[in-house]
């Protein structure tokens, strides 16, 4: 049974990787308003998701089978679906305003729950999310990603970093055996959204710039989830590109 039980979740974890999946407004600590898709999305519910899964959605750096296990210099920002304005049906952009707070929300899928799935993870990572109005399909993970800065001086001054945070927001879980999630559950819940189900969903939350003009402008979402081999770290990178509009 208890062996069973462990495969299932192997089962899950090989499946599963982590995109933001949502974007909403904050106002008092409360969502508000429709939410807001990233460039590409592919729903859960749809036929391409059921089909072809988490590929749709991830995009991972160094990518699968790359000799030498490093990003390098031409590695995109953004996966294909995903390096321009890509509004699929069904899945508008936010629209917000300048100053406001937004929430990018994802699921563990058991990067924070059952910390030893995979091993020579010390821990779930880190997110960083830069914003820019200069978005461009040949944007490079390497010339943004700890280039840019709160400042907006670093690199080529496109764009900006908003904040850098854990992956792990403190309370966010999926429901499974691990005593992590038994825990999170048993703390005091907000409201589950209905697609949430019995899960609760993690989120970053980042302001953007109050001043910053109305159009389209983009938010490049890197999750840093290294491994440990041996004491030498191994880069494991995960992005999403979103769009929102901000209006006046
Ligand atoms: C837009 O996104 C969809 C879904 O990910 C994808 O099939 C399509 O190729 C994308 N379009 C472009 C121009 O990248
Ligand atoms: C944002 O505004 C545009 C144009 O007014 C609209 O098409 C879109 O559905 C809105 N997005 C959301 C999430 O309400
Ligand atoms: C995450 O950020 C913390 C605080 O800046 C840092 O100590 C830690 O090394 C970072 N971890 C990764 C995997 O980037």
């Amino acid at each position: 049974m208890k062996h069973l039980l462990i495969t299932s979740l192997l089962v899950v974890y090989v499946a599963t990787h982590s995109w933001v999946e949502q974007v909403t407004q904050i106002y008092m600590g409360r969502i508000i308003g429709n939410p807001g898709y990233p460039r590409g999305n592919v729903p859960r519910n749809s036929y391409t998701f059921l089909t072809q899964h988490d590929a749709t959605m991830t995009h991972l750096l160094p990518p699968n089978g790359r000799p030498d296990g490093e990003i390098w210099d031409t590695d995109l920002m953004c996966m294909p679906s995903q390096e321009r304005f890509n509004e699929t049906a069904g899945s508008p952009i936010l629209n917000t305003t300048a100053g406001s707070t937004i929430l990018l929300r994802y699921q563990e899928n058991g990067h924070i729950t059952l910390p030893n799935t995979p091993p020579g993870k010390p821990s779930s990572g880190n997110v960083s999310v830069y914003w820019t109005r200069y978005s461009r399909p040949t944007d490079t993970l390497k010339a943004i990603h700890n280039i840019w800065t709160q400042d907006g001086k670093g690199g080529d001054q496109k764009g900006s970093l908003l904040a850098k945070l854990p992956f792990d927001d403190g309370t966010c879980y999926q429901v499974n055996d691990s005593p992590e999630s038994y825990r999170r559950q048993r703390l005091p819940q907000p409201q589950h959204d209905a697609y949430e189900g019995t899960n609760l969903w993690c989120g970053n939350t980042v302001e953007i710039p109050k001043g910053v003009r109305p159009g389209i402008h983009s938010l490049y979402w890197v999750w840093d989830w290294p491994s440990y081999e041996h004491g030498v770290q191994k880069p494991e990178i995960y992005t999403t590109c979103i769009d929102i509009e901000v209006t006046e």
